[in-house]
């Protein structure tokens, strides 16, 4: 049996969230939030925090810089039970600034490390050790980004089942690699506006089945909606949960980790949907994207409560 279920490479950095400023900010003015709070970001290490949080195996392969908030990052995940033996360092860690008012967000990324993982910085062998291979923000890792075909293609040759959630791109491209990666993709994890973009779709259903036709199994995040997914010409949906939302940071990440942790105990697309959400959904019930699954007996009662509590 291998060591890892899963192994991810991806960036690394922290969130820190201001809650409570006004709608409009206006330069040149002192504008106090009613919250703070410095957590976990990056889209793949929340990944990585919440899978090992439910009790999938994980190994997490990243760049970070010899710094306190790259240091305080690590040790969120250690704490989380992430296998970190494979970790890179550079300059300087990235840092998210999320500003969360009534409706939107402002969300200030200076990326440092999180774009300067490279190819020759993962060691392929310790990747391939696991049983599945996953990888996120694929538009945030510029240095890696010419090499992920490659990367995936080896993962799928050493007999991986591999997933990709490319999230936003930045620059609303779309056009890079994508085409290339997605023939070794067997799970991809879009939200509906990604989805869209990437397939050049307007609606979400003409969107489901252009990207049906390149990947296996294409999964669709909704927010309050839930999630719809496609796999071998069968259409399948599955509601959110209500929850009282703290914030949606992380719900995608989240719901990646619901999905890919029943995923690899074998469960069947519709009881991986469905636990997709109840991750997701348990995710906004608290700041951040790992906040929630820090308290191991509330993440139990949250999933005991919806009939799940015996899938972690
Ligand atoms: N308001 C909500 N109520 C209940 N569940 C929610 C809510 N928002 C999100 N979720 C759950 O989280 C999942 C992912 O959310 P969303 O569609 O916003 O993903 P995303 O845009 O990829 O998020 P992220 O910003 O983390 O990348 C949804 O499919 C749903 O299951
Ligand atoms: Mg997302």
């Amino acid at each position: 049996m291998s060591k890892l279920d899963i192994a991810i490479a991806g960036e690394l950095n922290l969130d820190l969230i201001l809650y409570g400023l006004p709608e409009q900010m206006p330069t040149e003015r002192e504008l106090l939030a009613s919250g703070f709070t410095i957590t976990l970001g990056s889209s793949s290490a929340i990944l990585a925090h919440n899978l090992a949080a439910l009790g999938s195996r994980v190994g997490f392969v990243t760049k970070v810089g010899k710094d306190s908030f790259g240091t305080m990052a690590m040790e969120r995940l250690r704490d989380g039970g992430v296998d970190l033996a494979r970790v890179a360092y550079g300059e300087k860690s990235g840092v998210t600034f999320i500003l969360p008012h009534a409706s939107q967000r402002h969300i200030l990324t200076y990326p440092g490390t999180i774009s300067e993982l490279r190819f020759e910085d993962l060691d392929l062998d310790y990747l391939a050790s696991a049983r599945h291979f996953h990888l996120s923000s694929l538009f945030l890792q510029r240095e890696l980004l010419p090499d992920v075909p490659e990367l995936f293609r080896r993962m799928k040759s050493a007999g991986l089942t591999t997933s990709l959630d490319t999230n936003d791109d930045p620059d609303d491209r779309w056009d890079c690699v994508l085409d290339e990666i997605l023939p070794h993709v067997d799970i991809l994890l879009p939200n509906q506006r990604e989805a869209m973009r990437m397939s050049q779709a307007d609606d979400v259903e003409t969107a489901l089945s252009r990207l049906a036709r390149k990947v296996e199994t294409v999964v669709v995040k909704m927010g309050a909606g839930g999630a719809v997914a496609v796999r071998g010409g069968r259409r399948f949906s599955a509601p959110a949960v209500p929850v009282t939302v703290v914030d949606p940071i992380g719900a995608g990440d989240s719901f990646d980790a619901g999905f890919l942790h029943q995923f690899l105990r074998g469960a069947d697309l519709t009881t991986c949907l469905a636990y997709g959400n109840l991750c997701g959904a348990f995710s906004t019930t608290a700041c951040g994207g790992t906040e929630a699954f820090r308290d191991a007996a509330r993440m139990q009662e949250f999933l005991r409560r919806h009939g799940a509590g015996n899938q972690a």
